[in-house]
């Protein structure tokens, strides 16, 4: 693929709160050296005016789908041939729903129908709008039909609830424009992965496991899928729904997660072992809850497989990247845990400390291979997972290419 000096990028504004941040995301792009024309939708002119955005861009903003003078600047077919790419950001329940159907009763929306770039989706809504099941099925015709999906990302919401909805950052949306444009896309590569925690069971209602939401597993998943993977996910009970376009396998103990990971290794390209697997399972599970007569209770652990050693240890192993968490010479452990397994990659984080970490929604990571390291300071989960998958994508070609 070209640099990404040259690409031309059509922003699509529809009419969120988000809006406004879509001036500083045109700022953004054009900084990091890419053309960018901007339209509005009718809906994004009640938060933001065309003139921002031609004031700032240099271009006429399009909002008209048959005004003879914006047809002169540039007409919809002309435009919809211009774009490397469309981003949509914000991307509206409604305008979400109209694209599905295929609608072309705006600019935009014809926009979408006419041009044959890929079509990214940056989703802004409330977290109950985005949870409902018209908006899901929407998006997923979207993403069959190739469409990409960036975000959106958790956190407060302009209505004052708090939940999934906020439009990614004007930041983490062009490191998704960088990532889609870079050399060392994914394309065609299958990408297996495990994420979240084990359950192992002592009783019917109880289990030995460990801390872990998931989310950081998640959010790598949907990274790499962003740059163009085929995303299986084997994960351990977590309260995440499935990321669009990701085949997601739900498993609760270690050993599920190892034969559900087994039969599917053969023929994927890159390994990436995120779970936080429980190292031991009860000998014996009660088939009744215990009740507790006694004073004091042993439990007998048995060490369970580890599935990452496995992997790698295989005849034609995949790229096979490793987490190690740590509370202490946290490279230096992840090094020799690195070396010991036969990984290609490993992250390492350190653990125990207030900031990041488990249940957190940053972390901060540092990556070791053979040869190299690079040190990820603090920053978001989502942020933290397109810099991985794109030092991933890099190491994998490497590889391949020596
Ligand atoms: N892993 C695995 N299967 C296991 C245990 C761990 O696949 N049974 C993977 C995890 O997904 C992670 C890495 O191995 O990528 C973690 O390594 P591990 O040696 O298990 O780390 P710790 O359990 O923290 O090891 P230790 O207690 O020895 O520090």
């Amino acid at each position: 693929m070209s640099s990404i000096e040259s690409k031309k990028i059509l922003l699509g504004v529809t009419g969120g709160i988000a809006a406004y941040k879509s001036a500083v995301l045109l700022r953004a792009l054009q900084n990091a050296g890419m053309e960018v024309r901007v339209v509005l939708t009718q809906a994004a002119q009640a938060f933001v005016t065309p003139l921002t955005f031609q004031a700032l861009s240099g271009h006429t903003a399009y909002t008209e789908l048959l005004d003879s003078v914006q047809e002169a600047a540039m007409d919809h077919i002309s435009l919809a041939r211009w774009a490397d790419l469309v981003l949509v950001a914000p991307a509206t329940a409604d305008f979400i729903a109209r694209a599905a159907s295929g609608h072309a009763d705006d600019l935009l929306a014809t926009l979408c129908l006419a041009t044959r770039a890929p079509i990214a989706l940056a989703p802004a809504m409330n977290q109950q709008m985005w949870l409902n099941q018209a908006t899901r099925e929407n998006l997923e015709r979207l993403v069959k039909r190739g469409y990409l999906c960036w975000g959106p990302d958790d956190g407060a919401q302009a209505c004052g609830e708090t939940g999934s909805g906020r439009m990614l950052e004007p930041e983490a949306l062009l490191k998704h424009a960088q990532a889609h444009f870079a050399p060392g896309s994914l394309d065609g590569i299958n990408v297996l992965m495990t994420a979240g925690s084990t359950r192992e069971p002592i009783d019917p209602v109880r289990f030995v496991g460990n801390r872990s939401s998931g989310k950081m597993g998640f959010a790598l998943a949907e990274s790499l899928r962003d740059l163009g993977a085929s995303v299986i996910l084997v994960s351990g009970p977590v309260s995440l729904s499935t990321p669009f376009g990701i085949e997601c396998i739900r498993v609760e103990t270690a050993e599920q997660m190892r034969s559900s990971v087994l039969v599917r290794v053969e023929g994927c390209d890159i390994f990436v072992g995120v779970a936080a697997v429980a190292d031991y399972r009860p000998r014996h599970c009660a088939s009744e809850k215990i009740k507790k007569h006694k004073e004091t209770m042993t439990l007998e652990l048995v060490r369970n497989p580890d599935i990452l050693a496995e992997v790698a240890a295989r005849g034609r192993p995949p790229f096979t990247v490793g987490f190690a968490a740590e509370t202490e010479q946290v490279e230096t452990y992840a090094e020799t845990k690195r070396r010991s397994k036969g990984l290609d990659m490993i992250a390492a984080n350190r653990v125990g400390t207030d900031e990041g970490g488990f249940e957190s929604d940053s972390n901060a990571l540092v990556l070791i291979w053979q040869g190299g390291r690079e040190a990820l300071p603090m920053m978001t989960k989502s942020l933290l997972a397109q810099h991985l998958a794109g030092r991933i994508s890099e190491r994998y070609h490497a590889r391949t290419r020596s």
